[in-house]
């Protein structure tokens, strides 16, 4: 009892140093909380790579143009959300139960301002509208059914609005087929003013404009679909007239293979300038993903680049972007950013206005182990010494009973 009161207080003042916002961890470093950890970090487990211990791992990329702004857009690459809107735990807006699997686990506001910059989207003819839906057989249900379209779309509207050097890729499913739908919705949601158009796309495997004057031409929404008759009806991209994509599901996640989707040409097509990477499940498997999101999407983003024609990805599609066991997707992001800016094996190791190719040797302080032993730091022994301290708590409870 009384030794119980002696350390009480000593108790508290750990917790307190633990919870408060005094320090933040790193990546890789045990936390309790995700407000542990540092920015674009959270705290979590991935127990499917045998990863029990709560850490702090990456939810954000590193701003692609943050280090050389002036390059082509098809010379960066943004970290993509796959079914961005089918969102763990959502109802749908029908008042239904949903039915269908989810992919995600943050709203596409959150998703955003984590630095997700494309946004692959379902979109569905539903109750004399245009809804998202992960449905089948191209119709949608009310359990298969989230929301109108428009509300996402308004999303994306106030991301631009608020942030006027950020570019946004919306990839569209595409099974409206009432006339000029997708016109009507994206020009409801306030879209049409960023809208980024046809007839600046390459055609011929070229460079694309700069993000600099995509910036400046205010042309910063990028919107294709996957209905080709749509480009000349309603000057809507067809994705395969500008990009290569590899297969999706299970069939894209065989280790040493990256065949290109059907509707997709070849993935070494260079008329193609955008190069798209998908790396997700048939089924979404939330407990899996922090698997998936880490060493083997890393693997098959190398054995893609070669499939290629070693053109590294513009757009890396995962589902639950932020579950990894450590750099997940936004470390792939950075990676593949790295060899497209400077020629760095990672954007952290950029300088800024690099030239390509003048690459220096990594500085100490960027990138973070994943690595158990050299993330095992002063804040783990906090943590540990709380540990001890609870032990102590315990045992002098025992004995004085
Ligand atoms: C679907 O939801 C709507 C409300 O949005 C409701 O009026 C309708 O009855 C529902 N349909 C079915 C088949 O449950
Ligand atoms: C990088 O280049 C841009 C223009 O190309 C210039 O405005 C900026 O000041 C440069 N930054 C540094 C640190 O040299
Ligand atoms: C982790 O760090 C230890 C000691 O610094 C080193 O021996 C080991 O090779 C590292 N492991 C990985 C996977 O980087």
């Amino acid at each position: 009892m009384e030794q119980g009161l002696i350390f009480a207080p000593t108790f508290f003042f750990f917790v307190a140093l633990l919870l408060g916002s005094s320090f933040a961890l790193k990546e890789g470093q045990t936390c309790v909380a995700n407000s542990n950890c540092d920015s674009g970090l959270h705290c979590e487990t991935c127990v499917a790579n045998g990863n029990v211990r709560p850490r702090c791992t990456r939810i954000q990329p590193i701003n692609p143009t943050s280090k050389v702004k002036g390059l082509p857009f098809n010379r960066y690459s943004w970290l993509t959300t796959h079914n961005s809107f089918a969102i763990l735990g959502k109802r749908s807006a029908t008042g239904s139960l949903i039915l269908a699997p989810t992919n995600q686990q943050d709203t596409i506001t959150e998703q955003l301002n984590n630095g997700v910059r494309a946004l692959m989207l379902d979109l569905y003819d539903f109750q004399n509208d245009i809804w998202l839906c992960h449905s089948y057989g191209g119709r949608c249900y009310n359990y298969t059914a989230f929301q109108p379209a428009i509300n996402a779309l308004k999303e994306v509207q106030a991301f631009l609005e608020a942030n006027p050097s950020e570019i946004v890729t919306i990839i569209i499913e595409d099974y409206v087929t009432t006339p000029r739908g997708l016109t009507k919705v994206f020009d409801a949601a306030g879209l049409r003013k960023y809208w980024f158009p046809v007839n600046r796309m390459p055609k011929n495997g070229g460079d694309w404009p700069t993000v600099d004057d995509m910036i400046q031409s205010n042309q910063r929404l990028l919107v294709f679909t996957s209905k080709s008759s749509k480009e000349a009806s309603e000057g809507i991209a067809y994705q395969w007239r500008y990009m290569v994509e590899n297969q999706y599901g299970d069939g894209g996640m065989k280790a040493g293979s990256c065949p290109n989707r059907g509707e997709s040409p070849g993935m070494d097509t260079k008329s193609r300038s955008l190069v798209l990477v998908n790396f997700f499940r048939d089924l979404p498997d939330v407990t899996q993903s922090c698997k998936d999101n880490s060493a083997p999407l890393l693997d098959m983003i190398n054995t893609c680049y070669e499939a290629a024609g070693k053109r590294w990805p513009n757009f890396i599609t995962v589902d639950f972007y932020k579950r990894s066991d450590g750099g997940g997707a936004p470390e792939a992001v950075d990676v593949v950013n790295g060899h497209l800016i400077c020629g760095c094996g990672n954007i952290a190791t950029c300088k800024t206005n690099m030239t390509h190719g003048s690459c220096q040797l990594p500085v100490a302080e960027v990138t973070p182990a994943s690595n158990t032993s050299s993330a095992f730091s002063y804040q783990n022994c906090r943590i540990l010494v709380l540990w001890c301290l609870l032990g102590t708590l315990f045992v002098a409870k025992l004995i004085s009973f």
